[in-house]
């Protein structure tokens, strides 16, 4: 770093904010529609389109009534989705079997949207937590979630996503190991083009809350299974941490990497960002969204402004991509729809 001397009246910065223009013109982040990664919520059924009680203004949709909104989506220019499933409750079990269906509601709906619109890229979670009769990601033996037959499984289901179309393949777990053995699978059946975004500094944060009651699988209060996420999720208080999962994530080859939650997590995103040089994404997670909702349905805040606020420090913290529920409402209000 050099050294600067800033000398008033020399300088005077606020000659840069006299208006918009200015403004504009010397604007170091912008957003744009090709920032985003938008989360979807897909439920079995036929003609449900139903809001998240949660998340105001965030449904979850059944294959047949995803048409509308992926049109309206591809037409914003938002042409990257994350895809979530609900399953329902009698295919869950311990292992997570269902997700391994190639009839099953992931892979139905990756082949739909592919089919539908070639160009838009598809991402799909791989974890166990939908699938699991425990809310796990993983599966339990003996009250614990077992890392390794889990890295195993997470392998075989993102097999499963790519055989069904899948783009990138998003595992949200945080087993160690797990992006070695996708990689080996992906490569050893020939999928060499299938992307791994991973998790790679997932903390354990109650700001999932709203997402758990979204697709309901939040950890089950049972004995002998564990009430939270804590023995695979990241600890809030660790920093370097996230830099040494972030490398064994790189290692395993991984191609995008992943902070989450967002807000409170904007120092990791800067910190992963000045080590790594491959693209990081951020989750804007549920609750952070509900958070915003609430206070402006109460008239406490500005819902544009702090969304606005919110995304641009995602950015200029060094997320080069950003999953956001706010994705739809950000790009229509840039385009004054
Ligand atoms: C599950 C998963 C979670 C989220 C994304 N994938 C929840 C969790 O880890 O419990 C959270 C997303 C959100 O809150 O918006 N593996």
């Amino acid at each position: 770093m050099h050294i600067r001397i800033t000398m008033f009246p020399l300088n005077r910065p606020r000659r840069l904010r006299t208006n918009n223009t200015i403004r504009h013109l010397v604007s170091e982040t912008q957003i744009t529609a090709y920032d985003f990664l938008v989360p979807l919520f897909i439920v079995e059924g036929k003609g449900i389109k139903e809001e998240i009680t949660s998340m105001p203004n965030y449904y979850r949709y059944s294959l047949d009534m995803l048409e509308d909104e992926l049109n309206e989506l591809y037409d914003l220019g938002l042409k990257s989705v994350l895809l979530f499933v609900k399953v329902p409750e009698v295919l869950k079990d311990n292992a997570g079997t269902e997700a391994l269906n190639p009839e099953g509601l992931m892979q139905r709906a990756i082949k739909y949207i592919k089919n539908k619109y070639p160009d838009m890229l598809v991402m799909t979670d791989v974890a166990l937590d939908p699938y699991s009769m425990y809310g796990h990601d993983g599966i339990i033996d003996n009250g614990r979630v077992i890392n390794d037959t889990t890295a195993n499984f997470l392998a075989q289901m993102s097999l499963s996503h790519a055989q069904a179309g899948a783009d990138v393949v998003a595992p949200s777990d945080m087993m160690d190991g797990r992006v070695l053995l996708i990689r080996e699978t992906l490569e050893k059946h020939g999928f060499t083009n299938t992307g791994i975004m991973s998790y790679s500094a997932k903390y354990a944060s109650a700001f999932y809350g709203p997402f758990r009651t979204a697709l309901d699988s939040a950890p089950v209060t049972m004995n002998a299974i564990p009430k939270d996420k804590k023995t695979y999720q990241m600890d809030s208080a660790n920093r370097l941490e996230a830099i040494r999962e972030t490398q064994m994530d790189v290692n395993e080859g991984a191609d995008i990497v992943m902070v989450k939650p967002g807000m409170a997590y904007l120092d990791i995103v800067r910190d992963i960002k000045n080590e790594f040089d491959l693209p990081i994404a951020v989750y804007q997670v549920s609750g952070e969204y509900a958070m915003i909702k609430a206070a402006a349905q109460k008239g406490w805040l500005n819902h544009d402004e702090v969304m606005l606020e919110s995304i641009i420090a995602f950015k200029r913290a060094g997320a080069n991509i950003i999953a956001s529920y706010f994705a739809k409402d950000v790009i229509k209000l840039k385009l004054n729809l």
